[in-house]
């Protein structure tokens, strides 16, 4: 059912009003809360993204009870985020969740399967090497080397714990590298042809990458867990032909869309569980704070009652 001008305020006529079922807190919810993005992003409720149902809509192509996810938009940065449980946020931060994919999965996938996929897209077609995926016992990490993995890609992931082997080969990546110490990291040989592509989550093992990843490869530079200052081997990047490129979720609603129906077309059921762990609702705020001591357990979700 479409609104009038008397339900939404004149500046909110192209927005939605959505009950969030399920949050993943995302990386911008630690650098809120901590004070990284200025003392009012530190006030509000966190949550960047998350699925929910519509509860008012003024919008042509969005319904009342329609199933969307929401992200971006300055949630949990200029206005109250996912976690507020009742939110309004503009059109262009809402998609609609494809058919096959529950709320909790698409809160499971969110952001990362959007990223992943914008990297998909940007990776070499032809290539018989594997991708490569940095930091992959983390949220992002671990969605983008299913994301890859289950649509048929080769995957290698690369984590410094070597006990998340086994949960990544069961959400379909070939091999598993342990994330070399840090003298190799910022090596200066170059190491063998390994990959045709790479997603970096780390910002510290783009050296690495740069020297292991073969002629006209793609590194997709998505994250910097690890620093945001980092070195690159140039010498490997002319030579190669390498194309570093930063991919993030700020993608049209129509891209979301794409990403999340593959996200319902290849992944499995089982998938789900794996890629993240759930936490008490009451635990937010100090869970956001300290974020990486969540580090190494995929997404961390958060059921709204
Ligand atoms: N581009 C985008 O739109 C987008 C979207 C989401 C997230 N991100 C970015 O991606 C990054 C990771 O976010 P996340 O949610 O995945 O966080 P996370 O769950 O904490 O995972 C980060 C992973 O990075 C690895 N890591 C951390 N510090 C490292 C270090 N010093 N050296 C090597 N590896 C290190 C760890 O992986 P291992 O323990 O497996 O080694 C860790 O689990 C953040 O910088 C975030 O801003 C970007």
């Amino acid at each position: 059912m479409g609104m009038t001008q008397s339900d939404l305020s004149e500046n909110a006529l192209d927005c939605v009003k959505v009950r969030i079922n399920f949050v993943a807190l995302n990386y911008r919810d630690y650098l809120a809360a901590n004070g990284f993005l200025g003392p009012k992003a530190a006030a509000l409720a966190p949550g960047n993204e998350g699925a929910g149902v519509i509860l008012e809509s003024a919008v042509r192509d969005l319904a009342e009870g329609d199933c969307v996810f929401v992200n971006s938009g300055g949630l949990g940065e200029k206005s109250n985020g996912t976690t507020a449980a009742e939110i309004t946020v503009p059109a262009s931060s809402v998609c609609k969740i494809p058919a096959g994919l529950t709320l909790r999965q698409a809160a499971i996938a969110g952001v990362p399967s959007l990223v992943a996929a914008e990297a998909l897209s940007l990776f070499p077609t032809d290539a018989d090497l594997p991708v490569a995926v940095t930091g992959a016992s983390g949220g992002t990490g671990r969605v983008a080397a299913t994301f890859f993995a289950r649509a048929g890609r080769k995957v290698t992931a690369m984590s410094r714990n070597a006990d998340c082997a086994d949960v990544l080969k069961r959400l379909g990546v070939n091999d598993f590298i342990q994330t070399p110490h840090l003298d190799e990291l910022n090596a200066d040989t170059f190491g063998p042809d390994r990959f045709s592509a790479a997603f970096d989550v780390t910002g510290v093992m783009l050296n690495w990458l740069t020297r292991n990843v073969a002629q006209g490869g793609v590194i997709a530079v998505t994250g910097f867990a690890g620093g945001h200052q980092n070195q690159i081997n140039t010498i490997s990047v002319l030579l190669k032909c390498l194309a570093l490129i930063g991919v993030n979720a700020g993608i049209s609603a129509a891209a979301k869309a794409r990403a999340l129906k593959l996200v319902a077309r290849n992944f499995q059921a089982a998938d789900f569980n794996l890629l993240a762990h759930e936490i008490d609702p009451a635990d937010v705020s100090v869970v956001a704070r300290n974020f990486p001591g969540h580090s190494g357990r995929g997404r961390i979700l958060v059921g709204l009652a």
